[in-house]
């Protein structure tokens, strides 16, 4: 015997919903399947509190499950679970392999069922990491970091004390008393420093180059990493970054290194920097991203690099939603 699992979403809560995406469900899950209707044994759903018009279990038998035994129960209010959510176990007599179906958008880890998965996006600068990685982790339910946001207040810290980015004994003090945290403001990074939100601050074009070089440092780097490992133990995260796939998290679950041109880099951070009210010069810009690409990849300690089992993503010619969906197929042929 064997388990094939399922899930679906519905639009609203009405009978004409649920019976439709049951109905999708099961054919689904039989045709993919391939299976005989004496195969399968029994047939089990489950269903988010949000649903209350109609049961799936009914659904089921209107939908042609005439012979094998149903049954529908209530899931508890979960918070972070998908909204309007019904999930299936259906036992199967079968020799093959099982293929799980889930369907409208319903395959979304569920934090309180799933063990901790760590996705490594690295990259250079202006690749899309960052919104990429917001993406995925709202379509997933999970956090993400970006580690290059801690870089970027670690250089703050020291412009803020009036030292040089290169002094490694001055920064090495400022490390061993930085107060640095991540804060999650409905799934929104915010990064404290001595308790004050920086993340506007640190986006400032002029802080790009201080954070690349003081992330050079050994005592910088360190204490990062430690930082990252120990958010990424517990939680299930996407970690973007230049060295978290070769270095932080060596075994994570999944790893993939988003690159572009250099030139529609620029672009993209031009815009962006732009639509956040900083003026800037195009040219300038671009020269500055090739001069921090080339000392974050030749720095000794854990340099800009894809890990060997990484994924390349040339994201020059694709949109962020085609380069989000890419990533999330990858992760769903292996969840
Ligand atoms: O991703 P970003 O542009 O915000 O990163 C700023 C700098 O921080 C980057 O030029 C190098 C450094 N960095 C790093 O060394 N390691 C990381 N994992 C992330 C960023």
């Amino acid at each position: 015997m064997k388990a094939i699992r399922g899930a679906t979403t519905v639009a609203c809560d009405c009978a004409e919903e649920v019976r439709g995406a049951v109905a999708e469900l099961l054919i689904n899950i039989k045709k993919v399947n391939n299976l005989a209707d004496g195969q399968i044994i029994c047939i089990m759903f489950s269903n988010t509190a949000d649903i209350r018009s109609y049961y799936p279990a009914k659904a089921a038998r209107e939908a042609g499950f005439s012979d094998v035994a149903l049954y529908s129960s209530l899931e508890p209010i979960i918070e972070g679970s998908l909204e309007k959510c019904i999930r299936v176990m259906m036992l199967v007599e079968s020799d093959d392999p099982v293929k799980h179906i889930y369907l409208r958008g319903a395959k979304v880890l569920r934090k309180d069922l799933t063990a901790v998965v760590n996705i490594a996006l690295d990259g250079p600068a202006g690749s899309g990491k960052s919104t990429i990685s917001r993406l995925i982790a709202k379509k997933m339910n999970i956090l993400c970091l970006d580690t290059g946001a801690m870089y970027r207040a670690c250089a703050l810290k020291c412009v803020r004390e009036g030292v040089a980015v290169t002094d490694e004994r001055a920064v090495a003090g400022i490390m061993q008393n930085l107060n640095l945290k991540v804060e999650y403001c409905g799934g929104v990074q915010k990064t404290l420093l001595d308790g004050d939100d920086v993340s506007g601050e640190i986006r400032k074009n002029e802080i790009s180059m201080l954070a690349s070089t003081v992330s050079v440092l050994d005592c910088v780097r360190s204490k990062m990493v430690e930082l990252q490992r120990e958010i990424a133990k517990s939680t299930s995260c996407i970690l973007d970054g230049r060295d978290i796939g070769s270095n932080v998290l060596p075994d994570a679950r999944f790893k993939f290194f988003l690159t572009a041109s250099p030139e529609v880099r620029a672009k993209r951070r031009y815009s962006e920097l732009k639509n956040k009210g900083f003026v800037v010069d195009f040219e300038e810009l671009k020269s500055e991203i090739i001069k921090r690409d080339e000392q974050d990849a030749n720095r000794k300690n854990a340099p800009l690099k894809m890990a060997d089992d990484a994924v390349l993503v040339d994201s020059s010619d694709m949109s962020v939603e085609e380069v989000a969906a890419f990533i999330q197929n990858k992760i769903q042929e292996k969840i």
